[in-house]
């Protein structure tokens, strides 16, 4: 079902930005480039953005002749201040090379703050006029300017920040250059709160201005899915009902949100994880029934002060999709996530069908399956019997292994939001999520979502470091021939 989707995304999108004259330049860009991270106090920013804007630089793809990154947040702070907090999280460790240490020097000369509101002219006004001040710099000789802002902001306030942007700091370049955004996930609540957002931006912004970001599409093995599915024939015959039994999806956490128990509590597991990051399976999915879905909350989820003692926000849930159409019908699509499980995982695990008529079924140790595992370590497996090795003429279950540490050994797997930034300078926005796309995905969860919100579903306790809910795996069990 992803497939037809996801190639018609990729060609529409190819075909777009090829025949928009801003794209079509972008991949000759040269001169300025001004990255402003907005939201620069936060944690999405220090988690994540400047050590994946740093990697770049390190790998010489922020060249410091053209790229400037600017700070942008309402803590008031010197630019002294947010370098040396930058630094505290590029290289924590009292025992960084004097390379990486001289890295992180290099790289903060790049990084100048700005402190300002959300939502008042007069900050984003100063903004601009630093970043003017160093284009103006940088663009003696002829040159385009290219603006990125990287809203590194809760969903709240994005309406009124790209407002801002519209208003005082595009791109002022006469000789092309552009300005794009890049918006985090979540895109709204619901479906009409989703819509709400994407016209709200949407009157300021072009679609090809807007990269709006899952970062599981920016994961190796995410990436690789399209290659492996239309690269290789012998995929080609089996992906179907006839020899597809189910597929499952799962995200696994072997941690609680930690800190972020404020903003979890208001979206619980289906918004933050299935939604998006486990969800590229979107046309043609069936309305979800209650009883195809087992939510689940850890004990102590609610020690957050930031929880109420009344909260039923799911932190674990087993959600089945049925698809209907000539290809899926009957097979059971499962999506699982869950945070404070026993484990770190995310994978998806293709189980066929018994092969018909089996002649060593009686001693058959399991079924075929096909493995992704995209985190951690990330590995592609086919699980398959074989005869065991000996004079016996019996049978093992075994696995034909492309693990990448042993394949790829000295190979560097870029991070999911370097590679995704990468993207959004060079305006490809094939990995990103379209608006229509996203509209399609809040369309399938929607209905359940108010249904858990007006709490005729109960999250079931759990305990945390355990597999989650028992509903979880008995639903498993019933859905059509599933063996875990
Ligand atoms: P934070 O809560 O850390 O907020 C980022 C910054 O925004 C803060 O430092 C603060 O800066 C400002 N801010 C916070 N709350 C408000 C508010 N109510 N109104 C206006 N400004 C506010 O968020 P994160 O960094 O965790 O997340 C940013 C975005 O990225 C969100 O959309 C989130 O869902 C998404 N995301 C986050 C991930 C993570 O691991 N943290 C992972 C994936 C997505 P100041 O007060 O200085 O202006
Ligand atoms: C984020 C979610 O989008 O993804 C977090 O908001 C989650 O709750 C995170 O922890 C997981 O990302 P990764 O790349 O660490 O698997």
């Amino acid at each position: 079902a992803s497939g037809g989707w996801v190639m018609e995304k990729r060609s529409t999108i190819k075909n777009d930005s090829f025949t928009d004259k801003e794209d079509s330049e972008s991949s000759l860009a040269s001169g300025s480039l001004s990255i402003i991270v907005l939201g620069a106090s936060g944690d999405l920013a220090k988690k994540k953005t400047f050590p994946a804007l740093f990697n770049l630089y390190r790998q010489g793809f922020l060249p410091p002749s053209e790229v400037h990154i600017f700070g942008y947040a309402r803590s008031k702070m010197t630019d002294d201040e947010l370098k040396d907090r930058i630094r505290g999280y590029l290289s924590p460790s009292k025992n960084a090379t004097p390379e990486v240490s001289k890295d992180v020097s290099n790289f903060l000369d790049l990084v100048k703050y700005v402190s300002g509101s959300y939502d008042s002219d007069e900050g984003f006004q100063l903004l601009d006029k630093e970043i003017y001040k160093y284009e103006y710099e940088m663009n003696r000789l002829e040159g385009m300017s290219r603006r990125l802002f990287y809203l590194a902001l809760p969903p709240s306030v994005y309406p009124s920040v790209c407002r801002m942007i519209k208003l005082n700091c595009m791109n002022k370049s006469d000789n092309g250059g552009w300005t794009r955004i890049i918006v985090e996930k979540p895109f709204g609540k619901d479906l009409e709160s989703a819509e709400q957002l994407s016209s709200q931006i949407g009157e300021l912004f072009n679609e090809s201005q807007i990269y709006r970001i899952d970062h599981y599409l920016g994961k190796e093995l995410v990436q690789n899915m399209l290659v492996m599915r239309f690269a290789n024939r012998f995929f080609l015959p089996l992906w179907n009902r006839d020899n597809i039994d189910n597929v499952q999806i799962v995200f696994r956490e072997d941690f609680g949100t930690e800190g972020r128990g404020g903003y979890f509590d208001q979206y619980g597991i289906i918004r933050d994880i299935i939604q998006n990051h486990l969800l590229q399976v979107l046309q043609a999915v069936n309305l979800i029934k209650d009883e195809e879905v087992v939510l689940g909350q850890y004990e102590g989820y609610k020690d957050d002060p930031m929880v109420p003692q009344t909260s039923n926000t799911p932190t674990f849930a087993t959600v089945i999709l049925r698809i209907h159409n000539e290809r899926w019908e009957g097979v059971p699509f499962i999506l699982k996530a869950g945070k404070a499980l026993n484990s770190r995982k995310a994978e998806i695990r293709v189980q066929f069908k018994d092969v018909p008529g089996d002649i060593f079924k009686c001693e058959k140790q399991g079924r075929n399956e096909f493995v992704m595992r995209l985190q951690p370590s990330e590995a592609i497996y086919m699980k398959l019997t074989v005869k065991q090795p000996g004079l016996e003429m019996s049978t093992v279950q075994s696995e034909l292994d492309l693990s990448y540490k042993q394949r790829y050994q000295g190979v560097v797997i870029p991070e999911a939001y370097e590679r995704l930034i990468l993207d959004t300078i060079r305006g490809d926005q094939q990995h990103f999520v379209r608006r229509d796309e996203l509209k399609a995905a809040w369309e399938i969860f929607t209905p359940l979502l108010h249904r858990i919100d007006r709490g005729s579903l109960k999250s079931l306790p759990y305990k945390a470091g355990t597999r989650g809910p028992a509903e979880a795996d008995a639903l498993l069990e019933k859905a059509d021939g599933v063996e875990e």
